[in-house]
């Protein structure tokens, strides 16, 4: 949920003539990803977005439960994922429901040349563990670095440009719009004072690079769990000038404020992103708990209604053995969890974490795939046993 943005040319009036320095008439193209009820962008096209040369049979690439025993903690070794070098392959669903897919990916190469990406089923939150480099659509670019999450609203057309091969990415897909936390935002969509980041934080596209081409462009558009490949005449990055309400921004990691107190603060006071039966949340760097007898290590509990997923991104973690970067918890509604032993009593007397991890809260069950039992540390669920 970004504010207002505008780049490049646009004509004064919406849906009015705009030409071009040849008389002809740009084609105007209205994106939303909920209908005529909710944010918008208007883009100004040199070619029609609609010139489809070529058609392929779309190929299955839906996750796949692996097994119906959802009721155990687990633990996964997101750096076991093998690096690939073709984009799409490289992501690999590991947790899902109807409402969230999550993913790991270690691609080698991104999405260059001729060759794009349109996810039609889901929004997706990028967020970059390793890597640098940039997310090219048709609103401009997003440059990215490590801890950088990329929003990219469904239906965007992109590219990504990676600066060398040592790139992990964890990638949320969510089947309904990515917005802030509505307790977050005034009554007309600014970030309140108590929110943990502001409209500075938001990094906008930038660089619009208008490309006017005719050829042969692949857009390999994800629908229903399936892959279509989609040759278009005309190069989709045609763009002269949009503005609007909806598009692809930036958020770093690093530019969440944490909210702390006296006493230990509920997890939602690091939720950074809302959607649909489920949330993202940031564990960052902070401050502990400051009453003169607080327990900085959380309290257990028995998240009965939503199951816990925990991406360890970097630091040490205080309530938890035995982690690693890239590695993945599954605490699952219906069983309670909390910290490891030893952990309660190690953490009195603390003043400061350096942990940072991400938190994936869905408000129903979970599943897994087979490429989230090939990375699995089968030992994890015995792992508060003394
Ligand atoms: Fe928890």
């Amino acid at each position: 949920m970004p504010h207002y943005h505008r780049v490049g040319s646009i004509p004064h009036k919406r849906h009015t003539q705009f030409r071009k320095p040849d008389g002809g008439l740009y084609s105007e193209q209205l994106f939303s990803t909920e209908g005529f009820s909710s944010h918008y962008s208007l883009l100004y096209h040199i070619h029609p977005p609609t010139v489809i040369i070529r058609t392929e049979p779309p190929t299955d690439i839906a996750p796949k439960a692996a097994t119906e025993n959802i009721l155990k903690h687990r633990s996964y070794q997101g750096f076991k994922v093998k690096p690939e070098a073709d984009f799409i392959k490289s992501k690999k669903v590991v947790l899902f429901n109807n409402d969230v897919h999550i993913a790991l990916a270690a691609p080698t190469k991104g999405l260059e040349g001729n060759v794009f990406y349109k996810n039609a089923d889901s929004d997706e939150v990028i967020f970059i563990h390793e890597g640098t480099g940039v997310l090219k659509t048709q609103y401009g670019n997003l440059k990215f670095a490590y801890g950088d999450y990329l929003v990219i609203p469904r239906g965007t057309i992109y590219q990504i440009e990676f600066n060398d091969e040592n790139n992990r990415l964890l990638i949320v897909d969510s089947f309904s719009p990515i917005s802030f936390p509505k307790r977050y935002l005034s009554r007309y969509g600014q970030l309140l004072e108590h929110a943990p980041f502001c409209e500075r934080d938001i990094r906008q596209p930038e660089d619009l690079q208008t490309i006017d081409e005719k050829g042969s462009y692949l857009i390999n558009v994800k629908k229903k769990g399936l892959l279509y490949p989609i040759w278009y005449g005309t190069h989709p990055f045609d763009v002269v000038g949009w503005d609007g309400y909806e598009y692809p921004y930036a958020l770093s990691i690093h530019d969440f404020e944490p909210i702390t107190g006296r006493v230990h603060q509920p997890p939602p006071v690091h939720q950074t992103f809302d959607a649909h039966n489920f949330v993202i949340c940031s564990f960052v760097p902070r401050m502990y708990d400051y009453h003169p007898r607080s327990v900085p290590a959380p309290y257990n509990h028995s998240n009965i209604d939503s199951d816990e997923v925990l991406y360890y991104v970097d630091g040490e973690f205080m309530s938890r053995k035995h982690v690693e970067r890239g590695m993945i918890t599954l605490h699952p509604a219906g069983i309670p969890h909390g910290p490891h032993p030893g952990a309660v009593e190690k953490s009195i007397g603390q003043t400061e974490t350096k942990e940072l991890a991400v938190m994936i809260d869905t408000f129903h069950p979970l599943q897994m795939t087979q490429e989230a039992l090939d990375i699995e540390d089968e030992n994890y669920v015995m792992s508060w046993a003394e």
